[in-house]
């Protein structure tokens, strides 16, 4: 009997590795699908990649993701990545599949600056891809609960007497602002609406997005204000409150909900990936700079934490780089992937020997043991290794 997660790499065409999953009677709680976008485009500053463009591209995806669909467990998820493209044949190959009642939605992805346009020759500047996310069964819901971490901290109660004062635009946002007489704040102790309190000092004032905005937009407004900015936190509010300084207290506060630290909050479908996707080769560590739309582990991790628990299997048949497996070894889920390319394969070796080592990014070293399965032709003890 295996204790603990599982990691099986099958390197080979991944519908053949699906049969065999499927013989092997193996389930997972999250498929992931990175097939290729099929653009035709090159790629690359000195043009040098050429993405594949494949007029049995539909035909395949369809057995691939039909052989994935099955292995799911009655309570699964299967997110798909693509770029518009082929994101209407996708969808289509998906709801033939699946079933249309299954589909939860689409999640652009943002991965590209809106100033960073390089592709000059392009009719417009794509700064979208696309994940597709679909359940097994349409009453699945994506994991939400968070307990709060602190909730000896969360006592500060913010009443209003009058006001706002006036409303002015800081940066595009209404923000308004409260006299000292307009406001009150309380320790009314813990309650599921009670504030958590935030001295903007040391690293708040200069490495925290609430802080700096503090520092750079509201400081000088005046004394023992009370402000609400909206949208600025995505702590659930919809707001974020700032009390400016005074003189006995220099440093001004914000006040952060529970709706993020404690409450269920459901994922919201705005993924911004810009400001990783400029490093993503250095995921991984040395040796893994892979050129074949290489994801952030980011993507990877939002999707196992609304989909999956620590101990459950994701499966990944186009596993590229490694990004998946990456990511389940660091959030403790079992894995499986596939992939069929070689040099591919070698950037994945090269990846979980970095992840032992601690030559990922986060210099953690990770134990584990990777399980190879090559199912050619698969013989009893091949099936009875791979069941669970
Ligand atoms: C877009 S890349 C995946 C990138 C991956 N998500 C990552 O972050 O590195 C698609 C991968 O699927 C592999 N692939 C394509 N068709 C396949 C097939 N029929 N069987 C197995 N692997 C396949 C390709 O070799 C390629 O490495």
């Amino acid at each position: 009997m295996h204790k603990g997660p599982r990691y099986l790499l099958m390197p080979q065409e991944n519908t053949r590795a699906l049969a065999f999953l499927r013989t092997a009677e193996w389930r997972c709680q999250l498929v992931y699908l990175d097939p290729p976008y099929n653009t035709g485009r090159l790629r690359g500053a000195r043009k040098l990649f050429r993405d594949a463009c494949n007029k049995d591209w539909r035909k395949e995806v369809r057995e691939v993701v039909q052989g994935s669909a099955d292995l799911l467990g009655p309570a699964g998820f299967l997110a798909a990545s693509i770029n518009q493209t082929e994101l209407f044949t996708l969808k289509q190959v998906l709801d033939d599949a699946l079933g249309e009642k299954c589909f939860v939605g689409l999640f652009p992805v943002k991965i590209r600056h809106r100033q960073r346009q390089l592709m000059i020759n392009a009719t417009f500047h794509d700064l979208y891809e696309y994940l597709l996310i679909y359940r097994k069964n349409p009453q699945a819901r994506f994991i939400t609960t968070q307990t709060p971490s602190r909730p000896d901290k969360f006592i500060h109660s913010i009443h209003l007497l009058g006001g706002p004062d006036q409303t002015m635009v800081v940066r595009g946002k209404n923000v308004q602002v409260y006299l000292p007489h307009q406001y009150e704040i309380a320790e009314t102790g813990y309650s599921p609406d009670a504030l958590r309190r935030y001295v903007i000092a040391g690293k708040l004032a200069t490495a925290n997005w609430s802080g700096e905005w503090y520092e750079t937009h509201l400081k000088h407004l005046g004394e023992n204000l009370l402000i609400q900015v909206p949208g600025l936190e995505r702590d659930g509010l919809g707001y974020r409150w700032f009390q400016t300084g005074n003189g006995k207290r220099r440093s001004g506060v914000y006040f952060q909900s529970q709706l993020a630290a404690g409450r269920p909050l459901l994922p919201t479908n705005d993924l911004d990936f810009t400001e990783v996707v400029p490093t993503i080769y250095r995921e991984g560590g040395p040796g893994c700079d892979f050129k074949d739309s290489k994801k952030p582990e980011a993507i990877l991790r939002f999707l196992m934490e609304i989909c999956t628990r620590p101990g459950d299997s994701v499966l990944d048949p186009y596993a590229g780089s490694g990004t998946t497996l990456a990511v389940a070894v660091k959030m403790g889920r079992s894995a499986a992937v596939i992939e069929k390319d070689r040099g591919a394969l070698k950037t994945l070796k090269t990846r979980v020997r970095n992840l032992k080592a601690g030559r990922d990014l986060d210099g953690v070293k990770h134990e584990f043991a990777l399980e190879h399965v090559v199912p050619l032709s698969p013989g009893p003890g091949d099936l009875a290794r791979a069941k669970q």
